[in-house]
């Protein structure tokens, strides 16, 4: 088994998106402009209802899927196609945005904990014009399974440890999992070989590869079959994914992500001539 060593150790850089609320960006960055598929990453996470209650107000979205996954607080999500779901605690969003739709994601509270990730992934060519597509997942959804002497593991898509994520039919054959190791616990995750892969760890620390990974910190991975960590003395918790690279050029201004320049121009007449949705 060929492990997995690391790439990069990236420090998110804090940022503010939608109509103000206040993020970690550790994708889509200057010192992490992307990692085919992954075209951006962010956490959000505040207990103060200032720093998010302004929400993420309609925008449009073309030629990639924004997954949304909420480990605290409500928000609710709303297209110009008349779909609506509510996002909760535990649950979260695959939505295939394909050629095109208008979305609002809006706090469903005032105050007290909103924490949560933002992923957005790419399309190849091929399927950046399709109709869109959603998979809502609530926290029942998504299965749960606790590893003997390890901790909590939790599968939004592919498959790990004989669990089977609920996401389904995406095209760079996601794995997407939240990890919350006991202290000093020790494991080896596989990971298919020849997948970008990335974890973000969100509490506690990690030693893996010989570096110790503080609370906040991506950490991208070179190519193997298995990565082996081990929690530090009060634990970790952390996301891992990993997905097949598409390997065409990108092209991308702001909510758009295409392969030429003209297919934005065309993106931006699109929009204007309200043909999204
Ligand atoms: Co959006």
């Amino acid at each position: 088994m060929k492990h997995r060593t690391i790439d990069q150790i990236v420090s998110p850089m804090a940022t503010s998106d939608g109509a103000g609320v206040k993020m970690l960006r550790a994708i889509g960055t200057p010192s992490l402009d992307h990692m085919d598929p992954f075209l951006l990453l962010d956490m959000f996470g505040s207990e103060k209802g200032t720093d998010y209650i302004a929400g993420f107000p309609d925008h449009p979205h073309r030629g990639f899927e924004t997954v949304t996954y909420m480990l605290a607080g409500k928000m609710r999500h709303r297209d110009n196609a008349g779909n609506e779901g509510l996002l909760e605690t535990g649950g979260a969003q695959w939505m295939t945005a394909g050629r095109g739709l208008i979305h609002s994601e809006m706090p469903e509270q005032t105050d007290g904990l909103m924490k949560g990730f933002q992923l957005w992934v790419n399309l190849p060519a091929d399927q950046k014009m399709i109709a869109p597509r959603y998979q809502d997942l609530s926290p029942d959804d998504i299965p749960s399974k606790e590893l003997d002497g390890i901790g909590t593991l939790k599968v939004i898509a592919g498959v790990a440890f004989g669990v089977t994520g609920p996401v389904s039919k995406i095209v760079t054959k996601p794995l997407f999992l939240d990890l919350d190791m006991k202290p000093h616990a020790e494991i080896e995750i596989p990971i298919p070989k020849g997948q970008t892969s990335f974890l973000y760890i969100f509490e506690g620390k990690m030693h893996l590869d010989g570096e110790t990974i503080e609370t906040n910190r991506l950490v991208t991975l070179e190519d193997g079959e298995v990565v082996s960590i081990t929690a530090g003395s009060k634990g970790a918790r952390f996301i891992l994914l990993a997905a097949d690279p598409i390997k065409e050029p990108i092209a991308r201004y702001g909510p758009f992500v295409m392969n030429t320049q003209e297919e934005i121009y065309q993106a931006f007449d699109d929009f204007r001539a309200g043909k999204f949705g």
